[in-house]
C-alpha cells in the first residue's frame, strides 16, 4: 500500500488550524462539491474537516491504492481473505439472476438460490400456521439463538423493518448470561415456540449453552416421548455438529466458508427476518443491497458512495488521528445500527498488521459507538459540543416516517439537522456576553457564566439522508457500510475478513471455566492477577450439587 502522501499530511496540518465554517465562506461551491446523491439519498460531508483540494488528493490516493481493483476482486470471488485462504463473497448472496459464480469449481449461485427457496418455503409455512410442533400445534413464535454476526445483523433488520407486515414475534438470545434466555422464555408456550440456532461453526460456547438450555426447557414441558427436535432449525456450516445436537439434516440450512459471520445476514442467517416480516421483505432487503453493490462496483471514484465515505473514514482515523467515530441514527428503528457497525468495523479493521504481516503505518479503525437521536442529545451530545475532544459524528436520517405521526417525524429530522449545525457553528463568546448582559448578569459573574455556555463548534460531521427506511433502503444502507469498511481496509492494507484477536479470549476462557465449574487447577504459568480473581470468584460462588 502506498504510504500516506506528504501532501495529505500537510493538508491535514493546515486543516486542523482552520475553522470549518470559514471553509464554507471561502468556497461557495463547497456544499455542491461535497454532497453525493444516489437514488433519493443525499450524503452531505461538507461539514467534515476537509477541503475540496484535500478531497481531490484523497481520490487520487484511492486510485493509487487500487481501491476499484480490490472492489472488483472481492466481487469476483478472489481469495482476498489471505490468512484463511477464502473469498469474501457476501455480495453473491444478494446478486440477482443466475449467472454462475464459482468457488473452488462449484457454482455458489445455484446453492444460494436453493437456500433462498427453502427460506421462502419455511417462512411461508410458518406464517401460514403450517409448521407444527411436537404436540401438533402450529408454531407461533421464534427464539433466535446466535451471537456476533449470527445475531447482530438479523436482530437489527428484524427491529428496523416496519411492523405493518404482521410481524411474527421473534426474540433474540445471544449472551451466555442466562438472564437473557430466561427473559425470552418467560410467558412463551413451549408447544408453539420455534428455536433457530444460528452458528457458522456450531462450536460457539454461548450459542451452544443457550441452545442446550432451550432444549431442556422444551423437554421439561412437552409431553413425555415427544420430539423437541421439531422445535429447532439450525443455520450452520457444520451440519454434523447440528445433527449431533439433535437437529435433523432437513432442518439445517447452510452457511458457507466464503461468507464471514459479520457479513452473513444476507444468507440463511437472515431466516428470522424472513419469518418475522415475510420472505418478500427479505427479498427487498437483498435487492437494495444488490443495487448498492452495483453502484459501488460501477461508479467512478469521486462519486462512489463507499469510496468517498471510506476515504473520509480513513482520513479522520489514520491522517487526522481521531480515535473515535460516533454514529447517531435518527430513527428508533435503527437503534441496533451502532452495535452492528461495531462488529462490522472493529472486527474487520481493528488490526495492527497489514496483509503481508508488516505493521500498519498509523492508527486504524477508530472506536465506534453511538445511540439514537434524539435520546443521545440528552446523554453524550453535551460531550460532543463542549468536551475537549473533536469527534467526527455520522448522522443517519430517514426523512419520511413509516407511521402517521408526521409532526413528530418533523421534530426528529429537524433535531438531526440542528445538531449537525450546532457542531459546526457552535456558540461564540461575544454573542453570549451580550445576551447575558441584557439579562442583567454583570461584573465578575459575567465571564464564567459566558464561558460555561460557549460551544466551540468547529466539529466535523457527515449527514446521510435516506428518503424512507424500507427494506430496500435498509439493505442498501447496510451494504454501503460493508463496502465502506472494505475500502477503509484497502487504504490501510488490512485483511478485513479474519478476526484472530477474538480467538485468544475464547481459548483462555476454557481453563477458567474448568477451574470454576469443575474445581480444576489453573494451568501452570497463569498470571497472578487472574489466579487471585478465580480464587475470589470461587469463594463467592454458591456450591451446587
Ligand atoms: O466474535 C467472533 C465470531 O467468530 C464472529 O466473527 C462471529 O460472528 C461470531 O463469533 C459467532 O460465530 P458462530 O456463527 O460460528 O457461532
Amino acid at each position: 500500500m502506498p504510504p500516506v502522501p506528504d501532501s495529505l499530511v500537510t493538508a491535514a496540518r493546515t486543516l486542523r488550524r482552520e475553522r470549518l465554517i470559514d471553509l464554507f465562506g471561502n468556497d461557495p461551491t463547497r456544499v455542491a462539491r461535497m454532497t453525493l446523491e444516489w437514488n433519493d439519498w443525499r450524503i452531505d460531508f461538507s461539514k467534515e474537516r476537509l477541503s475540496t483540494d484535500a478531497l481531490a488528493q484523497l481520490i487520487a490516493h484511492a486510485d493509487s491504492c487500487n481501491v476499484a481493483h480490490w472492489i472488483a476482486a472481492q466481487a469476483a470471488g478472489e481469495k482476498i481473505n489471505l490468512s484463511e485462504n477464502r473469498p469474501a463473497l457476501h455480495t453473491a448472496l444478494r446478486q440477482g439472476g443466475d449467472t454462475p459464480l464459482y468457488v473452488d469449481g462449484r457454482d455458489i449461485i445455484a446453492d444460494v438460490r436453493a437456500t433462498q427457496r427453502r427460506m421462502g418455503d419455511i417462512a411461508r409455512a410458518f406464517r401460514e400456521g403450517q409448521r407444527k410442533g411436537a404436540t401438533g400445534l402450529p408454531l407461533k413464535t421464534v427464539v433466535h439463538i446466535g451471537i456476533g454476526g449470527s445475531d447482530l445483523g438479523p436482530r437489527l433488520v428484524c427491529e428496523a423493518l416496519s411492523a405493518d407486515r404482521a410481524p411474527i414475534d421473534v426474540a433474540f438470545v445471544s449472551n451466555v448470561d442466562p438472564e437473557q434466555l430466561t427473559r425470552a422464555l418467560k410467558g412463551r408456550d413451549p408447544a408453539t415456540t420455534l428455536f433457530i440456532v444460528v452458528s457458522k461453526t456450531f462450536t460457539t460456547q454461548e450459542t451452544l449453552a443457550n441452545a442446550t438450555s432451550a432444549r431442556a426447557w422444551l423437554a421439561a414441558a412437552l409431553p413425555a416421548g415427544s420430539d423437541p427436535g421439531r422445535h429447532f432449525l439450525a443455520v450452520t456450516a457444520n451440519v454434523s455438529a447440528a445433527a449431533q445436537f439433535g437437529i435433523a439434516a432437513d432442518d439445517v440450512l447452510p452457511m458457507w466458508d466464503w461468507v464471514g459471520g459479520r457479513y452473513s445476514l444476507w444468507s440463511a442467517v437472515g431466516l428470522s427476518i424472513a419469518i418475522r416480516h415475510g420472505y418478500q421483505a427479505f427479498a427487498e432487503l437483498l435487492e437494495g443491497a444488490a443495487a448498492m453493490d452495483a453502484h459501488v462496483r460501477n461508479a467512478p471514484l469521486a462519486s462512489n458512495l463507499a469510496i468517498v465515505l471510506g476515504l473520509i473514514g480513513w482520513w479522520n482515523a489514520s491522517v487526522l488521528a481521531h480515535p473515535q467515530r460516533v454514529v447517531v441514527p435518527y430513527a428508533q428503528a435503527l437503534a441496533r445500527l451502532p452495535a452492528w457497525l461495531q462488529q462490522l468495523t472493529l472486527e474487520s479493521n481493528g488490526k495492527r498488521v497489514k496483509r503481508d504481516g508488516s505493521p500498519v503505518d498509523g492508527p486504524t479503525a477508530p472506536g465506534l459507538w453511538g445511540d439514537t437521536g434524539t435520546d443521545s442529545q440528552h446523554a453524550f451530545f453535551q460531550w460532543l459540543h463542549q468536551g475537549t475532544h473533536e469527534i467526527p459524528v455520522e448522522f443517519v436520517v430517514p426523512i419520511r416516517a413509516a407511521h402517521p405521526l408526521h409532526n413528530q417525524q418533523t421534530l426528529l429530522v429537524a433535531n438531526a439537522l440542528a445538531q449537525a449545525q450546532a457542531l459546526l457553528i457552535g456558540r461564540r463568546g461575544e454573542e453570549l456576553h451580550r445576551e447575558l448582559a441584557a439579562q442583567g448578569i454583570q461584573g465578575p459573574s459575567l465571564q464564567p457564566a459566558a464561558a460555561a455556555r460557549i460551544c466551540p463548534g468547529n466539529r466535523p460531521s457527515t449527514m446521510i439522508l435516506l428518503p424512507v427506511l424500507d427494506a430496500y433502503n435498509l439493505g442498501a444502507l447496510l451494504a454501503l457500510y460493508e463496502h465502506r469498511t472494505f475500502v477503509e481496509s484497502v487504504l490501510t492494507g488490512i485483511n478485513a475478513f479474519d478476526q484472530w484477536g477474538v480467538e485468544l479470549g475464547k481459548s483462555l476462557a476454557k481453563p477458567i471455566v474448568q477451574a470454576l465449574a469443575e474445581n480444576r487447577a489453573l494451568p501452570d504459568g497463569t498470571d497472578a492477577s487472574t489466579r487471585a480473581l478465580v480464587e475470589y470468584v470461587r469463594a463467592l460462588t454458591p456450591k451446587t450439587g
